[in-house]
């Protein structure tokens, strides 16, 4: 509560200048507000308006039919290819020559694409898909680094309608192995390595491991990048340099349903196993399309920099499917952000002449950590826009974004959405809408927002209480792959089915505009990616010394939220900090690096309700520091916490 408390007393507000108003695509408050009323009044003619504007195969019957609640049909019968809206469209008109893809690699190679390369460099990836007997329906697993091939893969895929499932680069054996097997993937697109850091992170390898003994997968497509030494399976293993030296540049995009699944991505949930997030094809498109010119209003100049890995939805919506779908010059970047030198953004910014800049709370704050001389060094006069997305962000880091990056001339979009939602929901249009740090602001047109509390009635305005939305929106989700039942639950459960619920809380101010609050449930946001508590427990129970382990985040100033876990320890095991680093690096085998635990301690008990449920209330409070708030009576043995405060003060 005191973080919630803090955010309250935020008063500042920042109104777009005249300057953006003027060329903005919406440039006052009264145009989003009619625009936004009309959306929730007829959001049939409105969404039929947008969609109009994207290149249809055969049209639609239907705009929405929403009578199998909760599974949303959008733009029924329509026939798209979500490959040919982002780059044949293009290729064939005024933009052919246009930068589509302008990429650099952590070593500091450069590639660019125009949309008439693009369309050829895609064409032959999907030929090459197809002659090792991939086809419409079939999922294709993706781990690769943030190389052009990857938006080829993603978008190969989509060509010839195989569903790809990308898996973040960073994920370990363990992680890719549940996702290819839940997704039941037929063939993998990886590398051999990728550059981070400058040093080579062996991907082919991670994979082999990964999908050793699954049978399902009969083909492992591998682009050489870093040019290392991999294992290779005969028969399975194909370099794809060699077969896209086979095959043909023509490949003609084949005829989707608008309904038609165009991708599975993973995401986190609180209990059991990542949750297989499905999208579709038309919705989709007209989500991504739509947010990606209103929201980052968009110009046909515009050099477009969104900084996430193309492994999370951000990349997904806002590097890819979005950004191509509206013909527009797309940054990619291989690396990390310090690599070679703290200030190798902003140097790619001047470079490249980036325009907006779309990045994340976690990334924000270790700029600032590093020192504004990085920053400052390099002209950023060509930025106009700058967007967040991830985590709430603090005011102070906003301000710096602000000040530091924008020099004051730059309006900045705090985007909140989620991987279910497909496309951004609530934002400030930057030409149109006062910002305040620290708040996404209004809801995006369609998206009927409220906050309530557990019952689902409204709260008043100024109280906290729980994100819900009322209506369906064109980019939902459209269910967790192979588990209805998992998605109803989760989603649609808490409100008996009237709200969708994405597990925020959030609040009203007086202006109307929505404060996030962060998550409600046992999920954690580390550097702006959802982890499950649940999972981390798990693969610290796996190792033969943990009995119990509760994991809580507690708050951290890089990564918004640090991961803390309380162990108990079984007999015969030692605790202490070779132990500890042996624990650490256990989970980030079994997951992946982000989720290694910040903080471990060892715990005699944990604290449990009656019933036996952990409290994680009370470990929250003790991993934070803070004093215990709120109601112990229900605890089992008090004991237990006592022991673990005295830990802390020890
Ligand atoms: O808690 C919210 C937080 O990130 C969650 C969604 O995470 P994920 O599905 O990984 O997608 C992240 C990228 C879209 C949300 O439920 N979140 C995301 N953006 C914001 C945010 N919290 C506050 N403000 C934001 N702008």
């Amino acid at each position: 509560m005191s973080q919630i408390k803090s955010v309250l007393k935020e008063d500042r507000r920042f109104e777009p200048s005249d300057e953006f108003r003027k060329l903005a695509r919406i440039g006052d408050f009264e145009t989003y507000a009619r625009m936004y009323k009309e959306s929730i009044d007829d959001p049939e003619g409105f969404f039929g308006r947008i969609a109009d504007e994207l290149p249809w195969i055969e049209p639609y019957s239907k705009v929405l039919d929403w009578s199998d609640k909760p599974y949303a049909k959008w733009f029924v019968d329509g026939k798209i290819n979500a490959c040919s809206v982002c780059v044949d469209q293009h290729a064939s008109g005024p933009r052919r020559d246009k930068t589509a893809i302008l990429w650099e690699g952590e070593p500091g190679d450069l590639r660019r694409y125009s949309y008439a390369e693009l369309q050829v460099e895609v064409s032959r990836f999907a030929n090459a898909l197809k002659a090792r007997g991939v086809k419409k329906g079939d999922r294709v697993a993706i781990y690769m680094p943030m190389i052009p091939e990857l938006a080829f893969a993603v978008l190969g895929c989509a060509r010839i309608g195989a569903i790809h499932s990308v898996i973040f680069g960073g994920f370990s054996a363990h992680s890719i192995r549940d996702r290819v097997e839940d997704g039941g993937c037929s063939a993998v697109i990886t590398a051999d390595g990728g550059w981070r850091r400058g040093k080579v992170l062996p991907l082919k390898a991670v994979v082999d491991e990964a999908i050793a003994g699954i049978d399902s997968v009969h083909t492992v497509f591998t682009v050489r990048r870093a040019e290392n030494t991999v294992p290779w399976q005969d028969g399975r293993d194909v370099w794809m340099h060699e077969l896209l030296a086979e095959v043909d540049d023509d490949c003609p995009p084949e005829r989707m349903d608008s309904e038609d699944t165009l991708f599975l991505l993973y995401t986190s949930g609180s209990t059991g196993k990542p949750k297989g997030i499905r999208h579709t094809t038309g919705g989709y498109m007209v989500g991504t399309y739509l947010t990606t010119r209103i929201v980052f209003d968009l110009r046909e100049e515009d050099v477009f920099w969104c900084t996430a890995d193309v492994g999370w939805i951000t990349g997904h919506s806002y590097i890819i499917y979005g950004p191509l779908a509206n013909g527009a010059t797309v940054c990619m970047y291989e690396g990390a952000p310090n690599q070679p030198h703290a200030g190798r953004f902003w140097e790619f910014v001047e470079k490249h002449g980036v325009s907006v800049l779309y990045t994340a709370p976690t990334a924000i704050r270790s700029f600032m950590s590093w020192g504004d001389e990085h920053v400052t060094k390099f002209d950023r006069s060509s930025l106009r826009l700058l967007g967040t997305v991830g985590e709430p962000i603090n005011p102070e880091a906003w301000m710096w974004y602000h000040r530091t990056v924008g020099e004051e001339r730059c309006p900045i979009v705090d985007t909140w959405w989620q991987t279910e939602t497909g496309s951004i929901l609530i934002t400030p249009l930057p030409g149109a809408v006062a910002t305040k740090p620290g708040c996404a602001t209004v809801p995006f047109f369609g998206v009927d927002a409220l906050v309530v509390d557990e019952e689902g009635n409204e709260v008043p305005d100024g109280a906290g209480g729980l994100l819900a939305i009322r209506k369906p929106w064109p980019s939902m989700l459209r269910g967790i792959w192979g588990d209805d039942a998992r998605y109803e639950e989760t989603y649609w459960s808490k409100f008996d089915g009237r709200y969708y619920f994405p597990g925020d809380g959030a609040r009203r101010d007086e202006d109307g505009y929505i404060w996030i609050m962060g998550r409600v449930d046992d999920v954690l946001n580390v550097s702006g990616h959802l982890l499950s508590t649940m999972e981390i427990e798990s693969a610290l129970v796996s190792h033969p010394s943990i009995v119990e382990a509760a994991v809580v985040p507690r708050p951290h100033e890089l990564t918004g939220e640090a991961i803390c876990a309380f162990c108990t320890i079984g007999p015969g095991f030692q605790s202490g900090d070779e132990l500890v680093a042996q624990l650490k690096e256990h989970v980030a085998k079994e997951i992946g690096k982000l989720a290694r635990p910040a903080d471990i301690r060892f715990a005699e008990a944990l604290p449990k309700t009656r019933s036996g449920k952990i409290m994680r209330r009370l470990l929250r409070d003790i991993a934070a520091g803070r004093e215990i708030e709120g109601d112990t009576t229900t605890l089992e043995d008090y004991s237990v916490v006592a022991r673990l405060l005295g830990d802390e003060k020890a």
